[in-house]
């Protein structure tokens, strides 16, 4: 049987490398051999309080740098999560067997508290269950995150193990992580922090233009040099490897790593190289971002059509626990 693949966005802004490296860029090469749902997740985009205005603008460029960067809406049903309010029902009946204390121990939740103490509202401590809502809708095998999600669909795992003991149903697979390549990976930031992010305010976007994309790039903080021979890499320098691990040729990479190795790495250089590197991809992107984003008619088609076929599952997988967990019409 065919394996389903399903994942989202948050729809926060512009698109980043860690969004790219980290999701989307798996979406694209899961497309061709998987039956796969790819949304924006405006519902959980709430949950940081924005404003009105900004809600249906961040959707829009999302959904256009989904398809500029090259999701296929022939081959992936392509849909904004509130345009399949279903969702919304799951949410409630998974939440009758999800727990406060488990809930309240999400590091996501401990790490919003402290950014956000004005604003801990109840939909960042639900946050993991309309997530497993999300996936569990669709029956979904496979869930391609980066690593910071690991912890949330694992919670997935078990409100479909839960769901399943207790009605004693078969109803839910349970999700498994999913990248193309190897592991989930974490993009960091170039400003010495853990992780790229909107939060962290460290970002490159897909959308940034040369000019400020290389700036952005070439501030990357790093250190004096290496004064020993392969001496082993501090972290802000293990960041700027992990960045171009992804984004350039392995003879780069390897080509700089023996350089710092010998103590003769001019980071300057290397910068040069990885923002050249990141142009390559990030480019293009940006000129069919250009050509897209304004097409109303095609964004509003592709939206259609992928709501139609993410409701059409979404309402069968809700049928279905609600006959299990014993509603019955008169
Ligand atoms: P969000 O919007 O924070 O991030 C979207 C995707 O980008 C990945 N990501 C990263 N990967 C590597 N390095 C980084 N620095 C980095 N920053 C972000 C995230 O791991 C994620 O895969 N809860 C999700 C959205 C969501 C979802 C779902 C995902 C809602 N429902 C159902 C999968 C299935 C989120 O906040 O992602």
């Amino acid at each position: 049987m065919k394996q389903i693949v399903v994942s989202g966005i948050r729809s926060t802004g512009h698109l980043h490398l860690g969004n790219y490296y980290g999701a989307l860029r798996n979406f694209i090469q899961m497309q061709n051999d998987f039956e796969c749902y790819f949304f924006i997740a405006d519902y959980h985009s709430l949950t940081t309080h924005p404003d009105p205005k900004d809600l249906h603008p961040n959707v829009r460029s999302i959904l256009a740098e989904y398809l500029a960067s090259g999701l296929d809406p022939e081959k992936s049903s392509i849909y904004i999560q509130s345009d399949v309010p279903e969702v919304c029902e799951i949410f409630t009946l998974l939440n009758m067997h999800a727990y406060i204390g488990e809930l309240e121990r999400t590091a996501s939740f401990k790490d919003k508290i402290r950014k956000q103490p004005e604003n801990v509202n109840a939909g960042l401590l639900t946050y993991p269950v309309l997530m497993a809502a999300d996936i569990l809708q669709h029956k979904a095998n496979l869930v391609p995150v980066g690593k910071d999600q690991l912890q949330h669909l694992e919670m997935t795992r078990k409100y479909a193990r839960r769901f399943n003991t207790i009605y004693g149903a078969e109803l839910f697979p349970e999700p498994d992580a999913y990248k193309f390549h190897g592991e989930p990976i974490k993009i960091p930031g170039l400003d010495g922090s853990g992780k790229m992010g909107k939060s962290e305010g460290n970002c490159i976007y897909l959308n940034d233009e040369d000019k400020v994309l290389t700036k952005k790039v070439m501030r990357a903080v790093t250190d004096q040099g290496p004064t020993e021979m392969n001496q082993q890499k501090p972290e802000v320098i293990e960041n700027l490897f992990t960045l171009m691990k992804v984004v350039s040729t392995p003879d780069t990479v390897e080509h700089f790593n023996d350089l710092y190795n010998k103590c003769e790495i001019r980071y300057g250089d290397m910068k040069k190289q990885l923002a050249e590197d990141i142009l390559k991809v990030t480019a293009p992107i940006r000129e069919r971002y250009k050509e897209i984003v304004n097409d109303d008619e095609y964004l509003r088609r592709v939206a259609a059509i992928g709501a139609e076929k993410a409701r059409e599952s979404s309402a069968k997988t809700l049928r279905e626990m609600r006959e299990i967990m014993g509603f019955k019409k008169f």
